[in-house]
């Protein structure tokens, strides 16, 4: 922690970083990947400053609570925002009902939504319009095809380290055409060798650390079969409980990260489901208080045997008040 950002020790770490999060996602060198401050919410900010000039048009995708948060903050920079799609919250709106500007600076949306669960299968088809992703909670969780994107963002806490750093990995030729007015701190041409000023040390070497042990472990390949495995065995679950749990996503738009799920027949039984989970070890089950419920989050550092025991408890649970 007392190292000098621009020393040879930083220096490397940040180096080595840089290039085992390539390598793991295989990140074309026409891209800069940089390690920001401000974590995800400052993206929301970041993108209008850094892409746009105001009068542009800009399209946002609204899935859940992330997307249409990011779509209210750009309303602060003079832009045309078009809410291109909105859907139930529930699931990802068809694509032919998507109302996309022929015009379009960027369209923005949000792999995976945290709160409600619903996450993109594919990138979304945009036509020729510039792509932006807020992959958040399912970044380094799946490969990705970064050259169908002009910038990809990422809160680290989820996958990939302390939450405060933001990774952000942007098309080259996107850098140096900020507005005026952008902090410098946002300011992706200035940050692009993450140095301008003391960036986050410690974090991003934490966050090289699990780069490195992700690469030792099989690589992404291996990371999304073990996540799609953990989420078939909770889906499941739910799916062959007799309607005593209940999934509200959509199947095809099911999150591999974060399993949010009901108990319909009453709120109090889900509160006992809750303390009860708790009292066994089983945490951090509570639905995000916006939508109530229960969610369970299966990041990548979710053992198979978390996911597991609460399989076995959610099936005893069922059977006891059966
Ligand atoms: C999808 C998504 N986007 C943005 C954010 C905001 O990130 P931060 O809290 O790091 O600002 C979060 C936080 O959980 C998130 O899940």
């Amino acid at each position: 922690m007392e190292m000098s950002h621009r020393g040879k020790a930083f220096s490397s770490i940040l180096a080595q970083a840089q290039s085992d999060l390539r390598e793991l996602l295989a990140i074309p060198d026409n891209y800069k990947v940089m390690f920001l401050q401000g974590g995800g919410t400052s993206q929301f900010s970041a993108l209008p400053l850094n892409l746009t000039k105001a009068g542009d048009t800009v399209d946002y995708i609204v899935t859940g609570s992330w997307s249409k948060k990011a779509a209210q903050e750009a309303q602060a920079y003079g832009l045309k925002v078009n809410v291109a799609a909105k859907g139930d919250m529930a699931s990802v709106p068809d694509r032919a009902s998507w109302k996309l500007s022929d015009n379009a600076t960027y369209a923005c949306y949000c792999d995976n939504e945290t709160i409600q669960g619903v996450e993109f299968k594919a990138p979304p088809e945009v036509g020729d319009t510039l792509l932006v992703a807020d992959m958040s909670s399912n970044f380094c969780s799946k490969p990705v095809d970064v050259s169908k994107y002009g910038v990809i963002f990422a809160g680290a806490q989820k996958n990939i380290g302390p939450a405060g750093v933001v990774v952000v990995i942007a098309r080259e030729d996107l850098l140096g055409k900020s507005r005026q007015e952008t902090p410098t701190v946002m300011d992706y041409q200035t940050m692009q060798d993450s140095l301008h000023n003391t960036p986050p040390c410690w974090s991003i070497y934490m966050c090289g650390l699990i780069f490195s042990h992700m690469l030792k472990g099989g690589g992404i390949e291996a990371y999304a079969r073990k996540n799609r495995g953990k989420a078939q065995v909770l889906y499941s679950a739910i799916e062959n409980s007799d309607g005593f749990y209940h999934s509200p996503v959509a199947r095809a738009n099911r999150s591999n990260m974060n399993a949010p799920f009901t108990i319909p027949r009453s709120q109090d039984l889900e509160k006992e489901f809750i303390a009860a989970a708790t009292k066994q070890g089983l945490t951090e089950l509570k639905g995000h208080r916006s939508v109530g419920g229960m969610r369970a989050s299966i990041y990548n550092s979710m053992p198979d045997e978390g996911v597991e025991a609460l399989v076995a408890f959610m099936k005893d649970f069922a059977n006891k008040h059966a």
